[in-house]
């Protein structure tokens, strides 16, 4: 596996390539990741993987700066996953000058759910998914479905710029007692690491509610919230939306999903499950 901290490195060495499948990250990498990376590889070679923390996706006051950085590590599990390169940019070579030029998705993807409370999330993500996309070029990329939203923004960003690259979703790996696996769980204390796994229980038990013939939505994410806050967490939102657009839901089409965001002390989780209608799995 070769790592490349270039973008002319990176270009140079997939020059002529059209069957590249990426991965792209931020690093810090669990078996999620990993998942992905496998899953890359049954649909292009060679697989690339990138390393990035972000700028532009974080707010003000988020935790860009103290965001997990362990470039080693990750290259080893990359590696023995089939990784054939890592793009691992630092900032100046990535933004080389402001970003001032942006994408901006859609509002009513960029402006709900966690972009109601991160404000500018969304653009960034867009906006250097973008610029990986021209400097990898390639024909899938793989994104997880953990980041529900992210990957809506992204399949909007390829439909609507008529990107040639075909998007697939991985399924969210879990630790054992459920908790989505996340490079931000490591900001957990011993019994915050406990506690995180209500958060997934509240959704499942969402789920469990809509296949059991409920149809009171506002009821069922309203009592997930008041369930999340008398066990001391600061919720952001818990929802259910139609799966494929993040809209409402209709009470008789479609595929569900419940999305729920919310603080154990410092620490900010997210997850979300997805639900048919009616009593199928
Ligand atoms: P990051 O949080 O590092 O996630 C990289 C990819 O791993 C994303 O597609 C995410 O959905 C997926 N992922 C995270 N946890 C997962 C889990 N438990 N199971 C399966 N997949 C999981 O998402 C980003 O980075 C950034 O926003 C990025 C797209 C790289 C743009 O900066």
């Amino acid at each position: 596996m070769q790592v490349f901290h270039t973008a002319a490195e990176l270009r140079a060495a997939l020059a002529g390539q059209t069957g590249t499948a990426f991965v792209p990250t931020m690093g810090n990498l669990h078996a999620g990741h990993v998942s992905l990376v496998e899953l890359a590889k049954r649909h292009g070679q060679p697989v690339v993987a990138s390393i990035f923390v972000n700028p532009l996706q974080f707010g003000a006051g988020e935790d860009f700066a103290r965001y997990p950085r362990t470039l080693a590590a990750d290259c080893e599990k990359l590696a023995a996953a089939g990784c054939a390169f890592v793009f691992a940019p630092d900032v100046a070579e990535l933004y080389p000058v402001p970003q001032t030029f942006t994408v901006q998705p859609p509002d009513s993807l960029a402006n709900d759910l966690c972009g109601a409370f991160r404000p500018g999330h969304f653009s960034g993500v867009a906006t250097v998914v973008l610029k990986l996309f021209n400097l990898v070029q390639p024909r899938v990329a793989v994104f997880g479905k953990k980041d529900f939203q992210q990957l809506l923004v992204i399949r909007e960003l390829v439909r609507q710029f008529n990107l040639p690259i075909e998007i697939v979703a991985g399924n969210t790996l879990r630790e054992a007692d459920g908790l989505a696996m996340s490079s931000r769980n490591a900001y957990l204390g011993a019994s915050e690491r406990i506690q995180a796994a209500q958060l997934q229980r509240e959704l499942a038990a969402i789920v469990a509610a809509i296949q059991a013939g409920e149809r009171d939505f506002e009821a069922l994410t309203a009592a997930a919230a008041r369930h999340l806050k008398m066990a001391g967490w600061r919720v952001d939102y818990v929802a259910l939306r139609d799966a494929a657009t993040l809209q409402a839901p209709t009470p008789d089409n479609g595929r569900l999903v419940a999305l729920g965001a919310a603080w154990l002390g410092k620490t900010r989780l997210i997850d979300n499950l997805e639900s048919a209608l009616g009593n199928q799995p």
